[in-house]
């Protein structure tokens, strides 16, 4: 296929280097927003008496019968163009004629590319979001139908408080909810049109950007013109975006993980989301979760690898650009499919609250309530918590829990000690009088539910 640029060369490109040059094999997947970008691009020269009623006509004509083409399996991609740009422009040429060779007045790749990227990673953003809150409500229900239910709260993965489930459940769904907002933070960035920046510089043409752009469906345009064709910033952004997403899922799946094992038994997944072994008959493996976990390295390593791609180019396009698609493709693809297993992954998990309810019970859970009922008798706190550690101390010298040690055993610790603190560590009373806000107790509880419920309708 000869190159749209021959005309300044003698010889033809390697094909070696060709092949190297070529983006078509990953940016084909932009077909659909090239050619929108393009039907605009006529409108607008058209209305601006650059290209005939005519030749917009037919520009529009050939280019929709691509899109239908392509929709239907009947145009393939043509490995000798150079990218989606090229391959489209030179199929219209190849159907219209003198009109196709039109359509390029007043625009280049450069900003074309920027146009096609956005748009499609705009398309992508609203769909992720939409993913997100399908999570999020998944997340709600699971949290309502276990308001009640008691596990162990961790730090250093060591019991440290009760929890309900439905607060720990809640805890990922407030970094969920964060990671929306922060994915319409930066499609507000990034909703304006580069297109009409041209090469570098704008052009001589008497063009209408903000036509372009209100066809398009941005909220305004680029103001200058160097920026629009190499501001890759909102890739960058993206990516920290799903970067954030993942690390939320996978530390999310990691639990899912452990609460899977036998250790644990707090959950058990559902079979169409796990997995067994070639050899061991007894296994059933969380794969899905480990994937998700897995995963989340690879999105990490597409900000990593858009950030320095940009890092110390010069203004305005280079062709290390070509480099963004491939990273945020992957980014994107990676996030979708995580989350398109992972929500019905937890919408089927079966959860087990007598087993949450039985790994509560003997790990000194309560230690910090007992503290705290020595201290509303007037103790001070730091040595009701001094007091309380040696009952611990002395409880697992004697192979026992603080619920099951006698009141005069507690008497001889200190005489503050009544028949009222069973009531007072039970581990229900720990969870229902944790009323400060944002704690376990039930009205926070249910005020996190209705934020959640508020935040994706
Ligand atoms: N395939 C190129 C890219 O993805 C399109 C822009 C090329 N522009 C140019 N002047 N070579 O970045």
């Amino acid at each position: 296929m000869e190159k749209m640029w021959a005309g300044r060369f003698q010889k033809a490109l390697d094909q070696q280097a060709d092949d190297f040059n070529s983006s078509l094999h990953f940016d084909c997947r932009m077909y659909k927003q090239d050619i929108t970008g393009s039907i605009v691009h006529a409108l607008m020269l058209a209305r601006q008496g650059i290209i005939s009623e005519e030749e917009k006509a037919q520009i529009i004509n050939g280019l929709s019968s691509i899109l239908e083409d392509i929709e239907q399996g009947n145009l393939t991609f043509d490995s000798g163009a150079e990218d989606i740009h090229m391959f489209v422009e030179a199929e219209l040429t190849k159907r219209i004629g003198d009109a196709g060779k039109k359509l390029h007045t007043a625009r280049s790749r450069n900003d074309q590319v920027a146009l096609d990227i956005r748009l499609y990673l705009l398309a992508e953003a609203e769909e992720i979001g939409k993913s997100l809150k399908e999570l999020l409500g998944v997340l709600r229900d699971l949290a309502a139908a276990h308001k009640h239910d008691i596990m162990p709260g961790y730090t250093h993965l060591q019991r440290a408080q009760p929890v309900t489930f439905a607060h720990h459940v809640l805890a990922y769904a407030m970094m969920f909810t964060r990671d929306f907002t922060r994915l319409r933070d930066a499609v507000k960035r990034m909703n304006v049109s580069p297109i009409g920046c041209c090469a570098l510089a704008g052009t001589t043409y008497n063009t209408d950007r903000e036509f372009e752009a209100e066809r398009l469906g941005f909220d305004g345009i680029t103001l200058n013109s160097m920026d629009g064709v190499s501001d890759r910033d909102f890739c960058v952004e993206l990516l920290n975006v799903f970067a954030i997403i993942m690390m939320h899922l996978s530390r999310f799946s990691e639990e899912i993980i452990l609460w899977s094992s036998w250790e644990f038994k707090f959950v058990e997944l559902d079979d169409s989301f796990t997995t067994g072994s070639s050899i061991m008959p007894q296994k059933k493996n969380s794969d899905m979760a480990e994937l998700v976990r897995g995963k989340t390295g690879r999105v990490y390593g597409d900000l990593m690898a858009m950030l320095t791609t940009l890092k110390g180019l010069p203004l305005a396009y280079n062709k290390d650009m070509q480099e963004d698609k491939e990273a945020i493709f992957d980014a994107v693809d990676t996030v979708k499919q995580c989350l398109s297993v992972f929500t019905p992954m937890i919408a089927t998990m079966k959860v087990l609250p007598d087993n949450m309810l039985k790994a509560a019970q003997k790990g000194f859970i309560n230690a910090t309530d007992l503290a705290d009922y020595l201290t509303k008798k007037g103790m001070p706190f730091r040595t009701a918590y001094k007091t309380v550690g040696e009952i611990v101390a002395y409880c697992i010298d004697h192979h026992t829990v603080l619920e099951d040690l006698p009141l005069a055993t507690y008497q001889k610790f200190d005489a503050l000690f009544e028949e009222d603190l069973y009531g007072e560590i039970a581990l229900e009373t720990c969870v229902l009088k944790r009323i400060s806000a944002g704690g376990t107790g039930p009205d926070s509880v249910e005020k996190q539910i209705e934020f959640i419920t508020e935040f994706i309708q």
